[in-house]
C-alpha cells in the first residue's frame, strides 16, 4: 500500500461523495452489466444451497451496498431480511428509494458505517454479502473485517466475495477511486489469515472483454478437527496404558 492508510480511506471516500447515486455510477460506468452480474451471482448461491449443509434462508447482509442494487436484485428474493452496511450515507438514503416501498418492509437496518470499523452482530447472518468493495481496504483491515463477519455467520452460514482480480499476478493501485485490485493468490492467503476455508469459487462469464477477471468465493469458517495438544495427549496416554 503507497498511501497511508487515512488517506487511502478519505481519498476513498471523497471519489464516492462525487458519483451518482445510480447503478451507473455504482458500476463506474458498466451499468449495462448488472443483470449478468446478479445472474452469475443467483446461481452460485443455488449452488451453495444445493451443498450438504446449505445457508439458511432468513438473514443476509449487504456489504459496501452502494444503492442497494444486490439487496434489491438478489438478496431481497431469496431471503426473508437483508441489512446493509455503506460508508456513503446518501447512498444508503437513496437505497430507501431505489428497494422500494414493498421490499424495503424486509429490509431490518441501513448501517452508515464504513467496513472498517463495522463488527456485525454475532450468530445473526446467514449470508454475508461483500461485492466489489473489498479493494477499498487495506490487507489488515479485510482480515479483521472478515473475521468479524465470521462471527457474524448463524449456523451452516457463509460469506460471499465476489471481486475483481488481476491477471498480472501483482497489486494493481488506481488513484482515482483510491483502491487496489489484487491477484487471486494474494486474496486467498487473506482468507486462510482471516480463518477461513475457500468452499466453493466460481469465475463470472460473460462480463466485457476489457474489465478485471470477477470471482465468486463462498468462505466457510475453517473446521479444527482436533487439538493438536489434545491429540499429543492421548497419545501419551496410550503409550501410558501400554506399558502397564
Ligand atoms: C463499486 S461500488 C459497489 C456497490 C455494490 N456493492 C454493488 O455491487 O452494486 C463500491 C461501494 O463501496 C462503498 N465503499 C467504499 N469504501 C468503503 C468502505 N471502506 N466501507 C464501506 N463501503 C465502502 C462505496 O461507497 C460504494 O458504494
Amino acid at each position: 500500500m503507497e498511501k497511508p492508510t487515512e488517506a487511502f480511506y478519505s481519498d476513498a471516500e471523497h471519489y464516492w461523495a462525487k458519483i451518482p447515486p445510480t447503478v451507473n455510477g455504482m458500476l463506474g460506468g458498466f451499468g449495462y452489466i448488472s443483470p449478468v452480474d446478479i445472474q452469475g451471482s443467483k446461481v452460485f448461491l443455488q449452488q451453495l444451497f444445493r451443498s450438504k449443509d446449505p445457508p439458511g434462508k432468513k438473514y443476509a447482509l449487504d456489504c459496501g451496498a452502494g444503492i442497494g442494487r444486490i439487496s434489491k436484485h438478489l438478496l431481497l428474493n431469496i431471503f426473508q431480511n437483508v441489512d446493509l452496511v455503506e460508508q456513503n450515507p446518501s447512498f444508503l438514503e437513496q437505497a430507501k428509494i431505489y428497494i422500494g416501498p414493498k421490499l424495503l418492509q424486509r429490509v431490518g437496518n441501513f448501517f452508515p458505517e464504513p467496513l472498517q470499523d463495522f463488527k456485525p452482530e454475532d450468530n445473526k447472518y446467514d449470508i454475508i454479502w461483500i461485492q466489489w468493495v473489498l479493494g477499498h481496504l487495506t490487507d489488515t483491515d479485510l482480515i479483521n473485517f472478515l473475521e468479524h463477519c465470521k462471527k457474524g455467520l448463524d449456523s451452516n452460514g457463509m460469506i460471499v466475495v465476489k471481486e475483481n482480480i488481476t491477471s498480472s499476478g501483482e497489486v494493481e493501485v488506481d488513484k482515482e477511486d483510491s483502491s487496489v485490485t489484487r491477484p487471486l493468490h494474494l486474496l486467498k492467503s487473506l482468507f486462510e489469515k482471516a480463518g477461513l476455508e475457500c468452499y466453493r469459487q466460481l469465475k463470472q462469464t460473460n462480463f466485457p472483454k476489457e474489465l478485471y477477471n470477477v470471482y465468486m468465493f463462498a468462505l466457510k469458517p475453517k473446521t479444527v478437527l482436533c487439538e493438536p495438544s489434545l491429540e499429543i495427549h492421548n497419545f501419551n496416554q496410550s503409550l501410558q496404558f501400554a506399558q502397564i
